[in-house]
């Protein structure tokens, strides 16, 4: 049999998901899901990962996992194709992180370097919780529980899943082939993998206030944009202006496709003409803002209004999360059992092992 192909991707549950989301990997998602193209998708919610830089906010994290889930579901991921379950259910993933730990050295884990700057974002330095520290442990058995060939995530996320390939070489190396090797899928378009914020700032971030987010009204998305940071130095119209570093050129490099231009803008034929007219001058930024939030509304009303569906049975919701746990649970329990058996810990079903200790204490063979 040819081997399954198997996606397994999932998001901390701190917030509402933004357009960053989004285009980082949301949409790829649906996308692949529609595809057809693979045997089973896996999408999670990471509630217990969540707590290990908000350990005094649990609140936080337990409000989150349905407005995440709402996310999911709103921008078109079908729980009949997509298995979607909450982290902290699969006790599965605990047992697996245990056994890798034993796999992964304090000074592989000190040279990760998204673990790096998330550190010196939170001020951790100097105190620095052990979950925390070895989140990208627990990431591998999230991924390799699944037997994920496939994961669907930003660049921040590449350090993590060469980690989790790390682990499973040195696994099948020591206890015999067992498990998968993942491999990364990121963003085909460079804009894509990590979309400012509406400030210009290179993060999007709840803290910042600098999001667009799935949830917000078209009235928001329209203020934002707005406001959204261009090229400083350009004041008037007629000034030639900058594409680069400027924010508004960076969401069209995103979002934009050449149909939409005949939609909103027939005037040029593409972004590139758009660009080149900018950098001349004589375009001026309500113009170019007026086309993004023509395009960005689009994109989003769909999903908006398939939220406002969703939030009418958030029981619904919970059901749908309690049988994606349940079918997660059933694979990550298989996976556990393969486990188990390749690192000899499955005692009790060795009959091979009994016996061989029974002929040892009759000395029928040398201990
Ligand atoms: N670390 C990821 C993030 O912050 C979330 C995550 C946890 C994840 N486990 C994963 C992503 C496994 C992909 C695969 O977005």
């Amino acid at each position: 049999m040819a081997k399954e192909k198997i996606i397994l991707t999932g998001d901390r549950p701190t917030g509402r998901l933004h357009i960053g989301h989004y285009v980082g990997s949301l949409k790829r998602r649906v996308e692949l899901q529609n595809s057809g193209l693979y045997d089973k998708i896996f999408i999670f919610i990471a509630d217990a990962q969540a707590l290990t830089d908000n350990m005094e906010n649990p609140e936080k994290v337990r409000q989150n996992v349905i407005e995440v889930a709402l996310d999911y579901l709103s921008v078109g991921l079908d729980p009949s194709r997509s298995t979607i379950f909450i982290q902290s259910q699969i006790p599965e993933l605990c047992e697996l992180t245990f056994y890798y730990m034993d796999l992964v050295t304090v000074s592989r884990l000190q040279r990760n370097p998204t673990v790096k700057t998330e550190i010196q974002m939170r001020n951790f330095e100097a105190s620095i919780p052990v979950g925390f520290f070895t989140y990208p442990i627990s990431q591998a058995a999230d991924i390799t529980a699944f037997k994920a060939t496939t994961v669907p995530v930003g660049e921040d996320q590449e350090p993590m899943i060469e980690q989790a390939r790390e682990i499973v070489r040195r696994f099948n190396y020591i206890y015999g082939e067992t498990l998968v090797e993942p491999e990364i899928l990121l963003p085909d378009k460079a804009a894509c993998m990590r979309l400012p914020g509406t400030d210009g700032k290179a993060k999007m971030s709840k803290s910042l206030g600098n999001c667009i987010y799935l949830s917000d009204s078209a009235d928001e998305v329209q203020k934002k944009i707005r406001s959204m940071y261009t090229d400083p130095d350009h004041l008037r119209v007629q000034d030639p202006g900058k594409v680069e570093g400027n924010t508004v050129f960076t969401y069209l490099d995103a979002f934009c496709c050449p149909e939409h231009f005949g939609r909103y803008l027939p005037e040029y034929a593409n972004l590139d003409e758009l660009k080149a007219h900018y950098r001349r001058g004589g375009l001026g930024d309500v113009k170019v803002k007026k086309f993004l939030t023509a395009i960005m509304q689009e994109e989003l009303e769909p999903i908006r209004n398939r939220r406002k569906e969703f939030e009418k049975d958030i029981p619904a919701i919970y059901d749908m999360l309690r049988e994606g746990c349940e079918k997660a649970r059933e694979a990550a329990a298989a996976t556990l059992d393969e486990v188990r058996r390749a690192m000899k810990i499955n005692y009790f079903d060795d009959k091979e092992l009994i016996a061989e200790q029974a002929r040892k204490y009759r000395g029928e063979v040398q201990g």
